[in-house]
C-alpha cells in the first residue's frame, strides 16, 4: 500500500489516480486545508495533520505501507515571505514527523515533491540538477531543507528517496476527475481561464529581457508528471539509490504565448492588461530534463496546448460546482 500525503491536492490527486490505475492500493493523508476530498473519489482518506505526530502515526498503525509519496505542504511563494513560520512549521516540522513515523514503522522509501524554487535566481538555463541551490524565498528554502534532511536520513537510517523538482505544472485529468483548485488562485493558466465577466487577466511585467518582454516558464503536464512519480516509485521499489530529478520539458513559453494559446483553445477574446512585475519572478526558468530521461526513462508526452485544453475543461466543471 502507498501512503500519499497531500493526496487531495492538485498534484497529489493526479498521482493517486495514476497509482490506482497502475494497480496500487492507496491511502491518502490530508488535512483538507487546501485539498478537496471530492477529487479522490472513494479512495481511503485519513484526515489529519502532519504537525500532529499522533495523527500520522495512526495511519501507519495497522497498515502495511510499502512507500510514501509526500505532497502535503504549504506552496505559495508570496505567502511564505510574509508568514515564514507557517512554512517552516508545516513543511519542515511536518515532514520530520512523517519521517519519524516512517522510521518507527520501518518504511524506507519516499518520493518527495520538491520544486525548481530550490535553485533560486538562475545562473544559466536550461537548469540542470547541479545548478547552485540558493532559494530566494522561505518556500524554496523549506523544500531544500527537506531535500537535505532526506539525504542525511539516507546516510544514517537507510531511508531512500526520490526528489522531483517541478517546474510549472499545468493541466488537469483528461477524464475530468481532478484539476487545479486553489483558493485563491495565483497560477498563470487558471488565472487566464478565469478571466472574463468583468475580470481582467493581468500580465505581471512585459519589460523582461526576453523575446516578447514577458517571463518564460517550462510548463509540464500534470498527468505526465504523475507518470514520472510512478517511475520514481518503481525505481525505489527496485532498489534505486536516493536521487533528485528535474521535471520539466526543456522548452520555455512566454506569458504572452500561453495567453495566445488560451485564447485559441477557448475560442474567445480574453480581457488582458499589463501590470507591473510581481516581486521575486525570474525572467526565464526552463528545466534541463536529460537526467530524468536517462535514469528513469521518462519523457514528456503532452504539449502545452494539451494542458490548456484539459485545464479549460476542468475550469468549466469547477465553475459548475461553484455555481451549483
Ligand atoms: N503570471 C502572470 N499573471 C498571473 C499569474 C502569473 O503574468 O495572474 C506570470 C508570472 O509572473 C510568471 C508566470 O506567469 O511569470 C508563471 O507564474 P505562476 O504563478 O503560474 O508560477 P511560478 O513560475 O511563479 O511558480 C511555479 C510554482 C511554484 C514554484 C515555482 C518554481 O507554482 O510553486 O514555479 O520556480 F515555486
Amino acid at each position: 500500500m502507498i501512503l500519499v500525503t497531500g493526496g487531495a491536492g492538485y498534484i497529489g490527486s493526479h498521482c493517486v489516480l495514476a497509482l490506482q490505475e497502475a494497480g496500487y492500493e492507496v491511502v491518502v493523508f490530508d488535512n483538507l486545508s487546501s485539498g478537496h476530498s471530492e477529487v479522490i473519489g472513494c479512495t481511503e482518506l485519513f484526515q489529519g495533520d502532519l504537525t500532529n505526530l499522533p495523527d500520522i502515526m495512526a495511519v501507519f498503525e495497522g497498515r502495511k505501507i510499502d512507500a510514501v509519496m509526500h505532497f502535503a505542504a504549504k506552496i505559495e511563494v508570496g505567502e511564505s515571505v510574509i508568514a515564514p513560520q507557517k512554512y517552516y512549521y508545516n513543511n519542515v516540522y511536518g515532514t520530520l514527523n512523517l519521517l519519524n513515523a516512517m522510521k518507527e514503522f520501518n518504511v524506507s522509501k519516499i518520493v518527495f515533491s520538491s520544486t525548481a524554487a530550490v535553485y533560486g535566481e538562475p545562473e544559466y538555463t536550461p537548469i540542470n540538477e547541479n545548478h547552485p541551490k540558493n532559494p530566494i524565498n522561505p518556500y524554496g528554502r523549506t523544500k531544500l531543507m527537506i531535500e537535505n534532511i532526506l539525504d542525511d536520513y539516507d546516510k544514517a537510517y537507510g531511508l531512500r528517496s526520490v526528489c522531483f523538482r517541478y517546474f510549472n505544472v499545468a493541466g488537469a485529468d483528461t477524464q475530468g476527475r481532478t484539476g487545479e483548485w486553489h483558493e485563491p488562485e495565483t497560477h498563470l493558466i487558471p488565472n487566464i481561464l478565469k478571466a472574463g465577466s468583468g475580470k481582467i487577466f493581468e500580465i505581471y511585467g512585459a519589460d523582461y529581457d526576453t523575446k516578447d518582454g514577458t517571463c518564460i516558464r517550462d510548463y509540464i503536464n500534470v498527468e505526465n508528471l504523475a507518470q514520472a512519480h510512478l517511475l520514481g516509485l518503481e525505481y525505489l521499489l527496485n532498489g534505486g539509490a536516493t536521487d533528485c530529478f528535474n521535471l520539466g520539458t526543456n522548452e520555455g513559453s512566454s506569458v504572452k504565448e500561453v495567453f495566445a494559446a488560451c485564447e485559441k483553445i477557448t475560442k474567445s477574446e480574453i480581457p488582458v492588461k499589463i501590470h507591473p512585475r510581481r516581486a521575486g519572478d525570474a525572467a526565464v526558468l526552463v528545466a534541463d530534463n536529460s537526467k530524468v530521461k536517462s535514469v528513469l526513462g521518462w519523457s514528456p508526452k503532452k504539449t502545452l496546448e494539451d494542458s490548456i485544453a484539459s485545464a479549460y475543461q476542468w475550469e468549466k466543471s469547477l465553475q459548475g460546482v461553484l455555481i451549483a
